[in-house]
């Protein structure tokens, strides 16, 4: 059981307001989609869930087995403590590290470290590519294995809620449907509820259960369920290129 909810959110960097009430909430084992195109704040938000901005109003919320847990009041390593991974924009992986070394570093907290052989061998299957490189230097990869790598990074911390932030970005198309599906299954595979940002729209809604659509700081349109998500003009338009 782990659910998100986020109320009144505001937030910004210094004198810049960002984030102006917004309101947002993932389910319980439910991938949510937080889509925006560039500069609209979905970075802003996923930082401010992890702990690593500090709002200036709202309140957030970490529904986990029956505790009510208010983010705003704790520290980035507390928030991974109670089981919440981000997998950042631009990886932030270890560069001159392995690829195995990168894993272990995910693993740190305590919960996982109990976990960690069983968690490389899930790593391993979703993305057998890296067990084929576990020796290899991560910034030495190509873009689509250093995003995996992100993924399962986090994924060793067993994470209950995941925040992937963009992880289509840099990527060429057919990369990106094999790394939407790939969140797919990791969502059922290990139950992990699951709010990701995309500007990639039509890639995104293939997976979503809900979504969010956030401009200028805003929530411009927050959906039912995937239907409502599809049906939605400004989706629509984004499919079509417009
Ligand atoms: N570290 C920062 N300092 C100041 N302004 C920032 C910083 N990061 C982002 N911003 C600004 O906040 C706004 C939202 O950015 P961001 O949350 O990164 O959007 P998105 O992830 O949707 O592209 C933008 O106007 C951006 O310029
Ligand atoms: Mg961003």
């Amino acid at each position: 059981m782990a659910e998100l909810i986020i109320k009144d959110l505001v937030a910004g960097y210094g004198n810049v307001s960002v984030l102006h009430e917004v309101s947002l909430e993932v389910a319980d084992g439910s991938i949510v989609a937080l889509l925006g195109t560039n500069g609209n704040g979905k970075s802003t938000l996923m930082r401010c869930v992890a702990g690593l901005i500090k709002p200036t109003a709202g309140s957030i919320t970490f529904k986990d087995e029956g505790a009510e847990i208010d983010l705003i009041s704790d520290s980035p390593k507390q928030i991974v403590d109670h089981g919440i991974a981000m997998v950042p924009e631009g990886r932030r992986l270890f560069p001159l590290l392995t690829v195995e070394q990168n894993l272990m570093l995910g693993a740190y907290r305590k919960a996982a470290r109990e976990r960690i052989d069983e968690s490389i061998e899930f790593c391993f299957e979703l993305f057998p590519r890296l067990a084929e490189r576990r020796e290899q230097k991560a910034g030495s990869m190509s873009g689509g294995e250093q995003q995996m790598l992100a993924v399962a990074r986090a994924m060793m911390s067993v994470p209950k809620l995941l925040l992937i932030d963009e992880p289509s970005v840099g990527l060429a198309p057919i990369l990106v449907a094999q790394m939407i599906e790939k969140i797919g299954e990791l969502s059922e595979s290990r139950n992990v509820t699951i709010l990701m940002a995309e500007q990639n729209f039509n890639q995104a809604i293939k997976i979503a259960d809900r979504g969010y659509i956030i401009v200028h700081g805003e929530i411009a349109f927050a959906s039912k369920d995937a239907q409502d998500l599809a049906d939605n003009d400004m989706v629509k338009s984004y499919y079509l290129g417009a």
